[in-house]
């Protein structure tokens, strides 16, 4: 049976190389974003073959910088359960220490991190401006801002969140798939914010299961609430984000054959993070055969953060002309063969 002092160590084996395996926008060669072969590339993402670049373009628009938009509020929202546990007296033992503020801490400081990297991003590779007059930022906000327990809050944030970093996680091993070698600037940018993001889903499977056994039955019913109220307001957000890029770009993103698929991904996810007993679940317990067999054939993984279940191939992309590596994605990939390294040493994903 663990004890909370090994949940705590748990927690902290998780953070020990938060230091290595992060990134900071500036470490980007951010004028090639936007070069002929990064374009090229996103439409074989986007659409799987080149020639798409403009429906491409609009599309990592409106997924990214929804994207943006929702790990900002992850980030605030964060910060104010941080602001609210020293005044709580019930946090139990998995409260004392610092290893629990620890994780959170550079979690939430991450995450603004990949708010403004992913903004810059759909400004550089579109030139446009995508900002939403309602981003419903108050109303997502106000569903933490109730008299909830700092544990509720925080499962429930975890638990929306996840689903989140499940899908972009899917599309980071897509790319990796496409461009082995890293040579595109998309592929970077999603391999350094996996470096994170594998760290941040093992805090979210840590949240949702030792935090969630400290919970009350009544508190458990109130978890799976806030993440039904935050789930919707983000459904209503990615209207907004859609038809914000169809105005701006004339492109309806629903016509993207990956939107297709990442919608049909998302929505599995979302409907089985809790099990028949109303407890989170991780997406690899979920991925049943006909799962197992979309998120493999868009991915070229047969897992989502768990171990590979069963090889799996796609079409080798086409060719798009090659790079010479610049001084700055010299860097990136130094950097990258760094991290991994020490990833891998540290069983980190
Ligand atoms: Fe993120
Ligand atoms: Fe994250």
């Amino acid at each position: 049976m663990p004890t909370p002092s090994d949940a705590r160590h748990k927690l902290d084996s998780i953070m020990t190389l938060a230091h290595v395996n992060t990134f900071h926008p500036n470490a980007f060669d951010w004028p090639k974003a936007r070069s002929r072969e990064n374009l090229a590339f996103l439409s074989e993402v986007a659409w799987g073959a080149p020639g798409h670049e403009g429906e491409a373009v609009a599309y990592i628009v409106k997924e990214l910088g929804q994207l943006a938009e929702i790990e900002r509020h992850v980030s605030a929202t964060m910060a104010l359960i941080l602001s609210e546990m020293p005044l709580h007296t019930g946090l139990g033992p998995l409260g004392d220490g610092h290893e629990l503020h620890h994780a959170v801490s550079c979690f939430a400081a991450e995450e603004l991190h990949h708010a403004n990297t992913f903004f810059r991003y759909v400004r550089e590779i579109s030139g446009l401006e995508p900002r939403l007059d309602d981003g419903l930022f108050a109303e997502r906000l106000a569903v933490f801002q109730e008299d909830d327990h700092p544990w509720v809050k925080l499962i429930a944030l975890c638990c929306s969140a996840y689903v989140g970093e499940s899908v972009i996680t899917v599309f980071e091993h897509r790319v990796d798939h496409l461009d082995p070698d890293r040579e595109y600037f998309l592929t970077q940018l999603l391999h350094l914010h996996g470096l994170d993001e594998a760290r941040h889903v093992q805090v979210d499977h840590f949240v949702m299961r030792d935090l969630y056994q400290e919970l009350t039955p009544a508190q458990r019913v109130r978890t799976r609430e806030l993440v039904g109220r935050i789930e919707e307001l983000n459904r209503r957000l990615a209207v907004s984000f859609a038809d914000l890029v169809k105005e701006l770009t004339g492109v309806d993103v629903n016509t993207v054959p990956a939107a297709q698929t990442q919608l049909a991904i998302t929505q599995a996810f979302g409907s089985r993070i809790f099990d028949e007993h109303g407890a989170p679940r991780t997406v690899d317990e979920v991925l049943d055969e006909e799962l197992l067999d979309l998120v493999g054939g868009f991915s070229g993984v047969g897992h989502v953060h768990a171990p590979r279940r069963r090889p799996l191939s796609l079409p080798q992309p086409s060719q798009t002309s090659q790079q010479s590596e610049t001084p700055q994605q010299s860097q990136i990939s130094q950097q990258s063969q760094k991290s991994q390294q020490s990833q891998q040493s540290a069983g980190v994903k």
